[in-house]
């Protein structure tokens, strides 16, 4: 069965207890199940994950690269947090792996601060998803899914 990868970046793992006005009640594992769902409906397999280490996360994208090479997966639905705005290394791994991204942010990053207006990760993302609270992980994955919609 095909794969979707959904990682998720530093500060994630507090979803639900960190700034709610801004990311919801929801934890990650209650945006994990939903992706499992979604998952489910669309038959393919949900690989989730977070970490609040750039190089580990590196290391997953290629490694989802190997994969999408292989036919096993369809990419990556990644939302970085602030490596998003800081993180050249993180675009270079995602083109670099010829990976198709959907990026993801919870809240919409361009009403925010003007140092999460830019990212790095938009130029080489096959998509971009802002502001669409948890449901933007659903979004990305049925992006994903959709035929014809990967770089
Ligand atoms: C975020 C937005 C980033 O600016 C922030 O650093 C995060 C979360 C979001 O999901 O809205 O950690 O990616």
């Amino acid at each position: 069965m095909t794969s979707i990868y959904v990682f998720n970046g530093p500060n994630l793992n507090l979803l639900g207890a960190r700034d709610p006005d801004v990311y919801g009640r929801q934890t990650l594992a209650d945006v994990q199940q939903r992706c499992q769902q979604v998952a489910a409906e669309l038959g393919v397999d949900l690989i989730f994950r977070q970490s609040n280490h750039e190089g580990e996360l590196i290391d997953w994208i290629h490694e989802a690269g190997r994969a999408v090479a292989d036919g096993q997966s369809l990419g990556v639905v990644l939302n970085a947090g602030a490596y998003t705005h800081t993180s050249v290394a993180l675009a270079d791994a995602i083109s670099g792996a010829f990976v198709p991204t959907i990026e993801i942010h919870i809240s919409n990053v361009h009403a925010r601060e003007a140092f999460r207006h830019h990212s790095y990760l938009s130029p080489v993302a096959a998509g971009v998803v802002v502001g669409l609270g948890t449901y933007g992980y659903e979004a990305g994955i049925r992006a994903l899914h959709h035929k014809g919609f990967v770089q």
